[in-house]
């Protein structure tokens, strides 16, 4: 039976973990005060806690007590070995012989250390093995049933700690990119309306006085070539501007009762030429039982215009893109998708694509999609993306519909 003051200090430790549980919010301090009180409690020589690094899948050393520099630099523990007795999660591993334990990595090394004996207590998280608290003592000796017993509270404790703080590390995260996200979003929409408020008016004016003079200048003169370059490079410029103020303005839809199915028509029949000159066929499969819906019949217009003109310009001649609409009635939304055999998007690009300005083409504005989705958004719909390099690439546009149609047609 173990002595009262024996009693308390593990006691003791509990009541630290447990403090730390509700007080800590940093991953590192839970763990450090871990190996310290269990060292403290049992009388070891020191503790080692791994935590596997779901990356790699390897149990990295997260905290360590009372060992020696030497001893911790020994390389990594492979995953195999700590996982020996996968069905004994929720037990005490006592180790007793060092140099022929199927657990123990680096005997030698164990043994010039002044350890005699090991217990290995498994952190289990969701009948998963999450972790692994290793003492290190420096004599053999027999544990007691209330040891095993105060060891296996402890990891049991330790676990939920180290699941609760990591929940909060990631939501942390979370909050943090998502904060990042929408400051960058917004002083780039401010950037943008002062940008393009400030050169509208002087690209007006360059484009007036160059058309005057092309007028002015004698057919053939030399002037006249350079002067077309102007306009036209000009127009771009105005082009850009347009799609600089469209994103920044986050125009309200204009709602009104339209079919997404005649939307898509129109998109296709201004891309048709395009695709025609490029000999790339587009493959329409519009749903029959789509429902007319509160949309914004431009705007839509648009989204579709870029994403067919993205399909385009990523699949080779020949290729095929296709635009689908499908009904979901149980999520009462309408979905088009625009899918491409073309280029695919790579995993880094992922990320950006919907950024505005981001553009891999050589003469991009890399403004569709940013303007594409913040028109869906309006539409309190999203758009995903799914793709995979040199095979295709799929873009999902989900719109919910806000009111139910047949409430719309009943008579008044
Ligand atoms: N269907 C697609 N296939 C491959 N890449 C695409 C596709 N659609 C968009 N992208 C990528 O996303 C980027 C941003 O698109 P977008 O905002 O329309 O700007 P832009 O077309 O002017 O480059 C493109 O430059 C391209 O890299
Ligand atoms: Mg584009």
């Amino acid at each position: 039976m173990t002595s009262p003051a024996k009693f308390e200090s593990y006691f003791n430790v509990i009541r630290d973990i447990i403090r730390a549980m509700h007080s800590l919010t940093d991953q590192q301090d839970v763990m450090d005060v871990m190996v310290a009180k269990v060292t403290e409690a049992l009388n070891a020589k020191g503790a080692l806690l791994r935590v596997l690094n779901k990356e790699t899948n390897r149990f990295d050393v997260r905290a360590a007590c009372g060992l020696g520099e030497r001893y911790l630099t020994k390389g990594p523990v492979t995953t195999e070995k700590l996982l020996a007795f996968p069905s004994e999660l929720g037990k005490v591993h006592v180790i007793t012989d060092i140099w022929n334990a199927p657990r123990v990595e680096y005997p030698q090394a164990t043994w010039d250390e002044g350890v005699r004996m090991m217990l290995d207590v498994p952190l289990a998280i969701d009948e998963h093995m999450a972790g692994l608290m290793r003492i290190y003592l420096t004599e053999k000796r027999d544990l007691s049933d209330d040891e095993r017993d105060f060891l296996k509270t402890v990891a049991m404790q330790s676990a939920c700690v180290l699941q609760r703080v990591e929940l909060i590390e990631k939501q942390r995260s979370l909050f943090h990119h998502l904060a990042a996200q929408v400051e960058k979003r917004s002083s780039l929409g401010r950037m943008a309306a002062g940008i393009a408020h400030e050169i509208n008016n002087p690209l007006a004016g360059i484009l007036l006085y160059s058309s005057n003079l092309s007028k002015k200048v004698p057919e053939q003169s030399p002037l006249e070539e350079g002067l077309k370059i102007i306009m036209k490079e000009t127009q771009r410029c105005k082009i850009i501007i347009q799609g600089l103020l469209d994103f920044s303005r986050e125009q309200e839809p204009e709602r009104e009762l339209v079919n997404v199915n005649d939307i898509v028509k129109s998109a296709l029949g201004i891309v048709e030429n395009e695709f025609h000159i490029r000999h790339v066929g587009v493959q329409k499969d519009l749903a029959q039982d789509m429902e007319d819906a509160m949309l914004d019949k431009n705007q839509l217009e648009q989204v579709f215009i870029n994403l067919l003109l993205n399909a385009l310009q990523a699949v080779d001649d020949n290729g095929l893109v296709t635009i689908t609409t499908s009904a979901d009635k149980a999520k009462r939304a309408i979905r088009v998708e625009v899918a491409d055999d073309g280029c695919g998007i790579s995993q880094e690009d992922m990320e950006k694509i919907f950024d505005p300005f981001f553009s891999t083409k050589a003469n991009g504005t890399g403004l569709g999609l940013a303007v594409s989705r913040g028109i869906v958004r309006n539409h309190k719909g999203d758009i995903q993306v799914e793709s995979e390099l040199n095979q295709g690439t799929r873009f999902m546009v989900e719109i919910p519909k806000l009111i139910e149609t047949s409430v719309l047609r009943e008579p008044s």
